[in-house]
């Protein structure tokens, strides 16, 4: 029988976590209701549903979500779960359609998720109480985030920090270039911790070390870091940086973060051959050689050069599973062929991910041992310890509704 409040008083601060973190089912259980059922997190982008009935699902441990465009242009998240006896609504993962009709007994349920018709069964119920169930969805320069808590209305102070900070990259008019999954055999933590820290950039990522200055300490680049916020400022990004958790606000899953870094002489951009691979985004003057990241609550990511952004999820599928959703935005007027080319445009997440997808499940393989032991954090990894204490604060938090 798991004891976790043992667990948590047996965890070595600095240390990575103890092996039933990382493979325990009943965990995993905790974290459905504790962490992943009450963060925000990112759904995709209002582009890829431009009109009224586009929908498209997002799917996170055995939840399934409907994002649609409504007849009034707002976006709605809906359980794709129907009021009858439980069946999945919706199984196509993107489309268009006037209403959803369950593929079952034919319940109809409108855009709003309205009950319309039980068929033979109307005039036995009350239609009204019947509807698909409705979680949050926010949008932030087209973004859309959702929350499966209907309680959380901790997205104000997010969109307060970063509205300002995403502006400049004119995300609301942007579009999804490219997306695509990559399936990992690891638990999602060693995703994220792997995402976290780029202390593993130099040995396992010799393309993307070769343009940015993360993949080395600070010291051996500081005259591109002395420069770096004057050089924000003048290609009109926002200097502030930082990084808010649970921790300062006392409101577990609105944690967030803005922060940038040079990219290394001769690259604008994240590219193969350092040159801009579509055209400016937004408002930007010029390229400046500077990559921001974003994160809005804990399992979503953004990265953003000047030309590009790419959009990062990491979602928890089972004990041992996870997956990582990977999208390109561009300008929405971009054309592909002639602005920008998918090959180009992809290679360097592409080719890193496959080698992150690699470490990670040779990491889950280690810590499968009945040898391993918890290791200690080093200075370059000292977000993903930040990372694992921010979790242990979540999983040991009941929550309240
Ligand atoms: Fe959907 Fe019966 S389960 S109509
Ligand atoms: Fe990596």
């Amino acid at each position: 029988m798991l004891d976790l409040s043992k667990l948590i008083a047996n965890q070595k601060p600095g240390f990575t976590l103890q092996q039933p973190f990382y493979t325990d089912p009943a965990i995993y259980g905790l974290e459905v209701d504790r962490i992943f059922l009450r963060a925000w997190i990112y759904a995709g982008h209002c582009s890829q549903i431009p009109d009224r009935g586009d929908y498209f699902l997002f799917e996170i441990a055995d939840e399934s979500v409907i994002v649609i465009r409504q007849k009034d242009g707002e976006v709605h998240a809906l359980l794709n779960v129907c009021r009858h006896r439980g069946s999945r609504v919706c199984l196509e993962h993107a489309g268009n359609v006037p209403a959803f009709v369950c593929p079952y007994h034919a319940w109809t349920y409108d855009l709003s998720g309205k009950l319309r018709s039980a068929r033979v069964a109307d005039g036995e119920l009350d239609r009204a109480a019947y509807g698909l169930k409705r979680i949050q969805a926010r949008i932030l320069h087209g973004l859309i985030f959702i929350n499966f808590d209907n309680t959380a209305d901790n997205f104000d102070p997010i969109e307060h920090d970063l509205d300002a900070c995403l502006a400049p990259y004119g995300l609301a008019n942007a579009k999804v270039a490219h997306e695509t999954s990559y399936p990992v055999d690891a638990n999602w933590k060693l995703a994220v911790e792997n995402y976290t820290e780029c202390f593993h950039c130099r040995p396992s990522h010799p393309e993307y070390s070769l343009s940015h200055s993360l993949a080395v300490p600070e010291e051996k680049h500081q005259a591109l870091w002395d420069g770096m916020d004057e050089c924000a400022e003048s290609i009109g990004l926002v200097t502030e940086r930082f990084s808010r958790t649970c921790a300062d606000s006392g409101s577990f899953g609105n944690d967030r973060m803005y922060d940038h870094y040079p990219l290394l002489d001769g690259y604008e951009t994240g590219s193969e051959d350092g040159k801009l691979v579509a055209p400016l985004l937004g408002n930007l003057k010029r390229a400046g050689g500077i990559a921001s990241d974003f994160q809005v609550g804990p399992l979503t990511f953004f990265l953003a050069y000047s030309d590009h952004v790419v959009t990062y999820r990491f979602v928890p599928t089972s004990p041992l599973q996870s997956r990582c959703d990977i999208s390109w935005l561009v300008n929405g007027d971009a054309v592909e062929g002639k602005d920008y080319e998918l090959d180009a445009l992809t290679w360097l997440w592409d080719v890193t991910t496959i080698a992150d997808k690699r470490i990670i499940e040779n990491n889950q393989r280690g810590i499968n041992s009945s040898f391993y032991t918890p290791g200690p954090y080093t200075k370059m990894e000292e977000p993903t310890r930040q990372f694992v204490e921010w979790y242990l604060a979540g999983i040991s938090t009941e929550p309240q509704s």
